[in-house]
């Protein structure tokens, strides 16, 4: 099973795809993941992403999309995936298209989370990541057991860099611009799904196994 998570940032594209991924056996593969693992390893890759994820900008097509299908490539990828942030341009959903194509495969599912702009900031803000295991946490809603701490692996939670209230605007707008055209192109292609995103996250899981049997 293929899967493309949509939504604005924040909307819990990640959180999903992690209870998707552990309920369906299937990988989570997450670019923004990648990304922060690059940065923080100190890669010429991350040191270039760094300089756009910083101002909420998209790093580009060209490389995004070379680091995806590198990852897709692998072996415990061959019998689906669930991509979480990608892909986020029309070009790259192209790409990832005629990639598919030409292995006579295509997109099962592309699910939106669906969550209005206000609620976004809010839930930003209140966010708490591991850099290391890349697991998420929302001060209210889904604190972890230990505050600072992770659940999964025990290293130190911090806030985003990019998760500062005026980059978080810039995101949105960036997803509005570049990222919400890609509604319309999977519903072409007959595999939209939307969920209500703004329910508590087990609610909206449920309504996402309702779509994937
Ligand atoms: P990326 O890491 O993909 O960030 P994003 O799209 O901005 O999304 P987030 O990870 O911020 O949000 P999410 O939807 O995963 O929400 P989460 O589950 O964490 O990308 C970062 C940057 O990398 C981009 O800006 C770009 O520069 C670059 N990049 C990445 N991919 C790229 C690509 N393909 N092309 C170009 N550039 C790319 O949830 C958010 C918060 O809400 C958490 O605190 C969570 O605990 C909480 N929460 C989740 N669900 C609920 C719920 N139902 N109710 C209440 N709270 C909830
Ligand atoms: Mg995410």
């Amino acid at each position: 099973m293929k899967i493309v998570m949509l939504g604005a940032p924040g909307a819990g594209k990640g959180t999903q795809a992690k209870m998707i991924a552990k309920e369906y056996g299937i990988p989570h593969v997450s670019t923004g993941d990648i990304f922060r693992a690059n940065i923080k390893e100190g890669t010429e890759l991350g040191k270039e992403a760094k300089s756009y994820m910083d101002k909420g900008e998209l790093v580009p097509d060209e490389l995004t999309v070379r680091i995806l299908l590198d990852r897709v490539a692998q072996d415990d990828c061959k019998n689906g995936y669930v991509l979480d942030g990608f892909p986020r341009t029309i070009p790259q959903a192209e790409v990832l298209d005629a990639e598919l194509t030409k292995l006579n495969d295509a997109i099962d599912f592309a699910i939106d989370v669906d969550v209005p702009d206000e609620n976004i900031i809010r839930r930003m803000s209140g966010r708490r990541a591991c850099l290391k295991c890349g697991a998420t946490y929302h001060i209210e809603h889904i604190p972890p057991k230990q505050e600072g701490i992770c659940d999964a692996c025990g290293s130190e939670l911090v806030l985003r860099d990019d998760d500062k209230e005026e980059t978080v605007k810039n995101r949105l707008d960036v997803y509005h611009k570049q990222t919400q055209p890609l509604i319309d192109f999977y519903t072409k292609k007959g595999v939209l799904k939307s969920v209500d995103g703004t329910v508590d996250s087990a609610e909206v899981f449920s309504a996402i196994k309702a779509i994937l049997g």
